[in-house]
């Protein structure tokens, strides 16, 4: 029999998304409709919170109406709708209730996150929940993502217990982000029906973790490197977690995360100036004049560029390139960055571009057309993050050619080979310790390899664009192997609480 598996997650590639959690979670449920054999009852469900950014569907599969039970509804339940969207591979299943969702930002404004996002949170997981139940179909595995989706597991266990479609699923709870935990104080916790005392909130606790909550009744939890899952054990990388993710044993795993091959091609990307491949890298001198005179540089100037895109987030290492930048300028080389968030992290790029327009370019919004041509048209590409999980940038920079600089930490160390420690088997640059001297450190090397071009130089970039991250061949058929472990494991356990 084929197993039947849903997603729970908070953002989708290309309906809603802030980070790399949104491509992840487009590109594995695809993979896993790709898998030869039956191993997997397609489609995938994934199911999403209809936010007001979310575009709205061209094809409809259905729209079905659901009594969803609601601790903020006078009597107990809402109607939310649940819509199915062919989406090339899954079935897109939209949590529809514009109380919760028709709003400005996925979690929150400029003042901060929203007061009520456990009740969102909340709302969302009993929705898809009880779209399941309403399948009528038996289900295997919920795949949960990051703490959005915690509520699903206390549900599970909870008022779900007994069901026969959502207390058999097994969890893989996926950690992609161990920063945001979802904690909910204990006032807010009606928000999401729980109360002190009862069962699942112990008597004196001042609220609930949702992520940790999650961990603790998943069958099985992975984050999305082998590299990082190694650090989050340890109180430096844990977030507070590790003590909990230790005592899962060896039912916390890291699998690495892969790059869709035929979403990222430099030889078929629409957004760039000119195709290129290893075979022919003609088209990528094209692509690096035309970035470069997008963004008011000299194009015709040989000198080195570095790119940086991402999150503007205290994990991503904004700041230590800011704080790089005069050495890097004076270095001769130039800067472009893009970035939408925290609008504090980009104040200090908005200074040094307002003071060298020619050397220093901010794109201060999440821009995918320009994104990519950052990633084309750069010399190098930039990960200073002081933590990361697994991260995509400097696999899409591998693969369009351009040699990632990163931090050596997470599924950065995991997927990048620093050239300076393994010469002429290297595909990037690394350094240890998140730090201003070590990023400085690590461009001079890079760029020092840059100016001499030549053989050592077409090999770094050969090598790069030859690493396959594919997730068909690579990470889908490991998640498989997870699903079907984590529903051994509850299996094991239903049969244990029978006798
Ligand atoms: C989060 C992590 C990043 C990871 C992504 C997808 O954004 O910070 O490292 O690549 O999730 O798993």
């Amino acid at each position: 029999m084929p197993m039947r598996v849903a997603f729970l997650a908070a953002e989708c590639e290309p309906w809603a998304k802030t980070g790399g959690l949104a491509d992840v979670v487009d590109a594995l449920a695809r993979a896993l409709g790709r898998l030869d054999g039956d191993a997997i009852g397609t489609p995938v469900d994934v199911f999403l919170p209809r936010y007001r950014a979310v575009p709205d569907p061209v094809t409809v599969e259905s729209a079905t109406v659901l009594e969803v039970p609601d601790p903020r509804s006078p009597s107990g339940h809402s109607p939310v709708t649940v819509i199915d969207v062919p989406a090339g591979g899954y079935r897109l299943r939209l949590i529809d209730y514009p109380a919760a969702f028709d709003r400005e930002g996925f979690y929150g404004d400029a003042t901060g996150d929203y007061a009520d996002n456990a009740w969102r949170f909340g709302l969302f997981c009993r929705a898809a929940l009880e779209a399941l139940r309403a399948d009528d179909r038996p289900l295997d595995l919920l795949h949960l993502h990051d703490w959005h989706t915690g509520p699903a597991a206390i549900f599970r266990d909870g008022r779900y217990a007994d069901d026969p479609v959502i207390g058999r699923a097994a969890i893989l709870m996926t950690l992609h982000n161990l920063a945001y935990h979802g904690w909910t104080t204990r006032s807010s916790l009606p928000q999401l029906g729980l109360a002190p005392g009862d069962g699942i909130v112990p008597a004196g606790a001042d609220g609930i973790d949702l992520l940790r909550a999650g961990i603790e009744r998943a069958e099985l939890v992975n984050t999305v490197s082998p590299g990082f899952a190694a650090e989050a054990l340890t109180p430096a990388f844990g977030m507070g977690l590790d003590g909990t993710l230790r005592e899962m044993g060896d039912r916390f795993v890291g699998i690495l995360n892969g790059l869709d091959n035929a979403v990222w091609d430099p030889s078929a990307d629409p957004d760039l100036a000119a195709p290129y491949s290893r075979a022919n890298l003609a088209g990528k001198s094209t692509c690096r004049a035309d970035l470069l005179t997008r963004v008011g540089f000299v194009s015709a100037d040989p000198g080195p560029v570095i790119g940086m895109i991402g999150r503007l987030d205290p994990q991503k290492g904004f700041d230590l390139l800011s704080d790089a930048a005069p050495a890097l300028l004076e270095r001769g080389i130039r800067l472009i960055v893009q970035g939408s968030g925290d609008p504090a992290l980009a104040g200090p790029f908005r200074a040094l571009a307002a003071a060298n327009p020619e050397r220093v370019s901010l794109i201060e919004r999440f821009d995918r057309a320009m994104a990519r041509r950052i990633y084309a048209g750069a010399d190098f590409f930039v990960m200073p993050s002081r933590f990361e999980p697994c991260g995509q940038g400097q696999m899409i920079a591998l693969r369009y050619g351009t040699p990632p600089i990163v931090h050596r930490t997470g599924g950065l160390a995991d997927t990048v080979i620093d050239e300076t420690t393994s010469p002429g088997h290297g595909t990037g640059f690394s350094f240890q310790g998140a730090t201003v001297d070590g990023l400085v450190g690590a461009c001079e090397t890079a760029v020092g390899l840059h100016r001499h071009g030549g053989p050592a130089w077409a090999g770094l970039l050969g090598r790069g664009m030859a690493v396959d991250f594919d997730w068909t061949t690579g990470s889908a058929p490991r998640y498989l192997d997870a699903y079907r472990r984590a529903i051994a494991i509850r299996a094991r356990r239903r049969s244990a609480e029978d006798v």
